[in-house]
């Protein structure tokens, strides 16, 4: 099979990477990818909002299947297209239509989603130019801290949480009638604060069955001991030790499977991978988020532990018979340890030299954010480098991706030295 993957970060280069040991894979493309997708495959210089542009690629290299890495070209309806093209209808697109990707498009569709199939998730009230008013009073009702969500694509930035009712109100202000994100928040969502621990859960699913695959914890602040900005993710660790036997279970029953069923029930044909961003509440699982895609992060850690060929299990979904692949996860963990610019995610600077990526031994280096200028691996992006390693424990594996983080240099470079602290009690074995 010739398979296209669209998208550039350290996910798509764990996607790549992952395709590239398939015996069922003959070429594999990726667009626009970077210098780590280039060592796995061949990268290709497409727009990914350019849908016909990437058909034409499509069609002119016999691509069998397209695996969409990021949310934005499927919420924009990039399945639609090939799916409404009658020359297309041969290629398969790895992610939802535009239907399904609501479940990330719009907070109000997946609240309202959640409800209706009472899946467990935050209370919550959907608030607008037309009944602000109304959001103010609920508001008022609402014990701190309050939590504000922008409706739509707000590059994970659409979400404020605040301590004082004054601020939630002028927030909610700013972001519907001065459109604080774009036309993401000309609706909101005020939702109710659940305190817990987070875990991401992934299932890849061709609409009718599904597999669960490993889960994953990410780290999303820049400062250790979970402290300072939000970033699009500082590591992640994989399996996650609360997500026992009992809470899985609870996650299939009270979150998957009402899930599937609740898209088949709406008529949406959901094809790809649903990413369900958990918080753990006193043993429940509740729903803080529905993504359309896999985690970033979370892939590079994930896919290290899925034994099985990732491209017989996309031949399921072409074919519909996902049921009848195999999963096999591998029992150890895997730790990724992101190396980002320093200033992220505030702005920084570009164009650092990366050194010593070849001294690395035991881990897998992911590439997130780098280009390749005239030979030399620099950084061009915020998040550069991916970590990844394996351990019988998640002490083992972190020792390793430090290890190797060690090893690798470039101006300016900065990495979180406590992942996992929430997980491991000092002296307790994983
Ligand atoms: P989201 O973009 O919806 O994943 O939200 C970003 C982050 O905000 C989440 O990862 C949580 O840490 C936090 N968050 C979102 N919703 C809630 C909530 N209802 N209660 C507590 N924390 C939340
Ligand atoms: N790591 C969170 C995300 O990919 O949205």
């Amino acid at each position: 099979m010739n398979v296209l993957v669209l998208g550039s970060g350290g996910r798509e280069h764990a996607i790549s990477w992952k395709l590239a040991q398939s015996s069922q894979l003959n070429k594999l493309f990726i667009a626009p990818g970077n210098p780590g997708t280039g060592l796995v495959g061949e990268n290709v210089d497409l727009d990914l909002k350019d849908f016909s542009g990437v058909a034409k690629f499509a069609l002119d290299n016999s691509v069998n299947i397209i695996v969409v890495g990021p949310e934005d070209p499927l919420v924009l309806g990039i399945h639609d297209y090939f799916s409404d093209r009658d020359d297309l209808s041969g290629i398969t697109v790895i992610g939802p239509k535009k239907e399904g990707a609501q479940i990330e498009g719009s907070k109000d569709f997946s609240k309202a989603f959640m409800m209706k199939y009472n899946i467990p998730t935050a209370k919550y009230k959907s608030v607008n130019k037309e009944n602000l008013e109304n959001g103010y009073a609920h508001l008022e009702k609402m014990k701190a801290p309050y939590v504000l969500k922008a409706d739509g694509l707000a590059a994970g930035k659409g979400v404020l949480i605040l301590d004082s009712l004054e601020e939630a109100k002028r927030e909610l202000t700013t972001m519907i009638t001065e459109a604080k994100f774009g036309a993401a928040s000309r609706t909101v969502v005020i939702e109710e604060f659940l305190s817990g621990i987070e875990v991401s859960v992934f299932v890849i699913t061709d609409g009718k069955s599904y597999k669960i695959l490993p889960e994953a914890k990410d780290y999303k602040r820049i400062g250790e001991g979970d402290t300072g900005l939000n970033t699009g993710g500082m590591g992640a660790i994989s399996p996650v030790p609360f997500a026992n036997r009992d809470f899985m279970d609870k996650v299939d029953n009270q979150v998957i499977i009402p899930t599937i069923k609740g898209l088949r029930a709406e008529g949406i044909e959901y094809s790809g991978f649903i990413f369900f961003g958990l918080i753990n509440v006193k043993g429940d699982p509740y729903v803080i988020e529905y993504n359309c895609r896999l985690g970033d992060p979370e892939t590079e850690v994930v896919l290290p532990r899925l034994k099985s060929d990732l491209l017989d299990l996309f031949d399921g979904i072409a074919s519909g018979t996902l049921s009848e692949r195999d999963v096999q996860i591998d029992p150890r963990t895997a730790t990724t340890v992101m190396m980002v610019s320093g200033g992220y995610p505030e702005s920084y600077e570009k164009g650092k030299t990366i050194k010593g990526l070849s001294g690395v031994e035991d881990s897998i280096v992911f590439h997130a954010g780098t280009s390749n200028k005239d030979g030399l691996i620099q950084t061009s992006g915020g998040r550069v480098l991916a970590v990844t390693s394996y351990g019988k424990d998640i002490e083992t594996a972190l020792k390793k991706s430090y290890n190797s983080a060690g090893k690798i240099q470039f101006d300016g470079s900065y990495y979180r030295s406590d992942l996992g602290f929430d997980l491991v009690k000092k002296g307790q074995k994983t």
